[in-house]
């Protein structure tokens, strides 16, 4: 028998702060961690011990992201970064070097997120290129007044069609409608930012409850 949720979307915490990551994972939310440049250099911690505290608290997929923008670089980089444990992901940029990398990765066996994907047409060519993920940036395309959603959509019935194994992770998720929306549209993974995981389970009316039930349970004799 399948266990319950089993196929269900996977949540990745879209993180470099390891507070916040275990903080996450002791709630049960984390299924794997995205980073990127930027929110490494948040922390000002350097990148590598970063990426080994990450591995330690978190027993799924971590993508951890090449700064080369030339194939050479990228291999060597993208050769290291998966020596460092089997949970890493190697995260390429969507550009030509990009997609020559995903390709000889996919024949090495390493597991790659295809970032800063803004259209069907740049997700299509990371599938065809073997990528393990494609990272559709939602909130920056609807930042520039587009669909982000719609990119979602798209990439899904699309490999769906096809039968690519790539899987559809929804980025740059900016609110909780976008997690809802992409899990009505059969998107495999969102990762998202620990202040909009908290958002996800706040309600107004569970906080006016709680506070209700606690102010009655001292009326109740002992
Ligand atoms: C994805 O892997 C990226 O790290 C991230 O989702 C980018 O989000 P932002 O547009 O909020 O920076």
């Amino acid at each position: 028998m399948v266990p319950a949720g089993e196929g269900a979307m996977k949540i990745f915490i879209d993180s470099a702060d390891v507070k916040e990551i275990r903080d996450a994972a002791a709630m049960g939310l984390v299924d794997g961690v995205t980073t990127n440049p930027s929110l490494v250099a948040k922390t000002g911690r350097p990148f590598a011990d970063v990426i080994r505290d990450i591995v330690e608290i978190v027993n799924g997929p971590i993508s951890a992201e090449v700064l080369s923008t030339d194939y050479e670089g990228m291999m060597g980089e993208a050769r290291s970064l998966a020596k460092v444990h089997p949970n890493i992901v190697v995260k390429l940029p969507l550009i030509p070097e990009g997609l020559k990398a995903t390709r000889t990765c996919s024949q090495e066996g390493i597991k790659t997120n295809v970032t800063l994907c803004f259209s069907a047409t740049q997700g299509l060519l990371a599938a065809k290129a073997g990528a393990t993920y494609i990272s559709p940036f939602i909130g920056r395309i609807d930042d520039a007044a587009g669909d982000g959603m719609e990119v979602v959509e798209q990439l899904v019935a699309i490999y769906r069609g096809y039968g690519f194994e790539t899987q559809v992770l929804a980025a740059s998720i900016r609110n909780p409608t976008h997690v809802v929306r992409a899990a009505l549209m059969g998107a495999d993974v969102a990762t998202i930012p620990y202040g909009v995981l908290l958002q996800l389970a706040k309600h107004p009316l569970t906080d006016v409850g709680l506070a209700k039930f606690l102010e009655d349970a001292k009326k109740i004799p002992r």
